[in-house]
């Protein structure tokens, strides 16, 4: 057999090509190639015709009966909330996040929880001492906890320790990047590591029935663990979000084979851990007294519950010719860019020479495309310096053509509107109305714009 080239890896996408190179031919970042060595089972398997040798495997058919999967709450419930009613057994999940924003902490309480109701868990950490770990434990007041502890990196060591008793209920692994697997070369924390150890570990899962919880650093791209490879993996893919100067921390399904993606789980960091916070609906808007220019109030809908956002921006005007920043945190810069061309191209405003800031409050990611017209709104007033009415709430989606679009429970969301105090809402045309809550139609943005100017 001939002896097995390397090959170099792109650690930002996984892309594998023949030589090295100093910027990946596909994803373009720079100095990201790293040698590995090649897989074995791929050489092989280029070699051999595989048809014929192999065992037969059992098909079924669609409509044959399917038990629900069995699931373990956690007792924490907003945590089963974002899951989508509890810890499925047997199944992988990906917990990814940002260094510093608490899933250690959230992993431990869930862990203490399960532990404490008689199930099994073993929390192995790769980047703490088991005793560091058990000192949060105490600090938390979950001391008395049944969860066995490990300070481990070794994927061998922990599969051969579990497998010497009865498998845990749940196994967490913090972090995936400190793992390492012996079956293939390369230092913890590279691709081919990561994945080979996230493999092991989701095989241990699907053979023995434990649940097998990943924890994953996220890159500077955002992506957990770099490129994409965890997250095809697993089954569930959580993401715990937050900034970390705020207290709050939303918990959100990016993927999940068993339930849906749509409800979050909502926290708050406080001196004794996370705690959970069932009515989200007024957490992210700041103190509302007079009315400032700039801002504007967006009932977003999180799966069933609607969470109410303070929107802000600021339109800085350039007295030189320098290229003009737009920045955007906690909503999508492609959308903001959007919008405000709407409002160029079609009302006639000109934000050419001004930078923009567009800024969600509290640390919050809104991904609702219903607030499409609150950030207009925002855009509008910090351009005209003319405020919004503070007792107003604005949504509907903008379109290209400048047209306001309907949006989603616009009832569920005017109800809590209402409930929280908020006296007007400024929606697209065909609302039905709310009790407690005037509404004025926008069918198109130059309405918007009238209204704020006052043109
Ligand atoms: P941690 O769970 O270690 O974050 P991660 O595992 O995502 O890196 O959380 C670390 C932060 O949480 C730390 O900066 C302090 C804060 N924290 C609290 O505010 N209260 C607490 O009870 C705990 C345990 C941590
Ligand atoms: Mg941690």
């Amino acid at each position: 057999m001939a002896k097995p080239k390397s090959r170099y890896v792109c650690q930002a996408c996984g892309s594998v090509s023949s030589r090295w190179q100093g910027q990946c031919g596909d994803c373009s970042e720079w100095n990201t190639l790293v040698q590995e060595g090649a897989a074995v089972s791929s050489i092989f398997a280029a070699k051999h015709n595989l048809q014929g040798g192999g065992r037969s495997i059992a098909l079924v058919g669609l409509d044959s009966p399917a038990a629900l999967p069995e699931r373990l709450p956690s007792g924490i419930a907003e945590f089963d909330r974002a899951i989508g009613g509890g810890i499925v057994r047997g199944s992988a999940m990906l917990v990814g996040g940002d260094p510093g924003i608490g899933k250690s902490t959230l992993l431990l309480q869930v862990g203490a929880h399960l532990a404490s109701a008689g199930h099994p868990v073993v929390y192995v950490s790769g980047e703490e001492s088991a005793e560091q770990v058990r000192l949060r434990a105490v600090r938390l007041g979950l001391g008395q906890a049944p969860v066995q502890l490990a300070a481990a990196t070794s994927v061998r060591d922990i599969l051969t320790t579990m497998g010497e008793g009865e498998p845990p209920a749940l196994l967490v692994i913090d972090s995936i990047q400190t793992m390492h697997s012996d079956l293939i070369e390369g230092a913890p924390g590279t691709v081919s590591q990561v994945r080979a150890s996230a493999q092991e570990l989701v095989r241990f899962a699907k053979e023995r029935g434990s649940a097998v919880v990943l924890v994953g650093h996220v890159t500077k791209d955002g992506s957990i663990a770099g490129p994409r490879v965890l997250e095809h993996m697993v089954d569930t893919v959580l993401s715990f979000e937050g900034e970390r100067s705020h207290q709050y921390r939303i918990l959100r399904a990016m993927k999940n084979r068993f339930g849906g993606t749509d409800e979050i789980g909502v926290f708050a960091m406080e001196g004794a851990g996370l705690s959970e916070v069932p009515n989200p609906s007024a957490l992210f808007l700041t103190q509302r007294g007079e009315a400032v220019s700039g801002t504007a109030v967006f009932p977003a809908l999180e799966g069933s519950r609607p969470v109410l956002v303070e929107i802000q921006a600021l339109v800085v005007r350039l007295a030189s010719g320098a290229t003009p920043r737009r920045a955007a945190v906690g909503w999508d810069a492609g959308r903001l860019a959007m919008v405000l061309a709407v409002l160029e191209a079609r009302c006639g405003l000109s934000f050419a020479t001004a930078e923009v800031y567009l800024n969600v409050a509290g640390g919050y990611r809104l991904t609702d495309p219903g607030a499409d017209l609150a950030v207009a709104a925002a855009l509008v007033s910090a351009l005209s310096e003319r405020p919004v009415p503070g007792d107003c709430v604005v949504l509907g989606e903008v379109a290209l053509s400048g047209e306001v679009r309907p949006v989603a429970h616009a009832g569920l969301r005017l109800k809590e509107a209402a409930k929280l105090g908020f006296e007007t809402a400024w929606v697209p045309a065909g609302v039905k109305g709310v009790e407690g809550i005037a509404l004025a139609e926008f069918g198109n943005l130059r309405r918007l714009v009238e209204q704020i100017m006052g043109r």
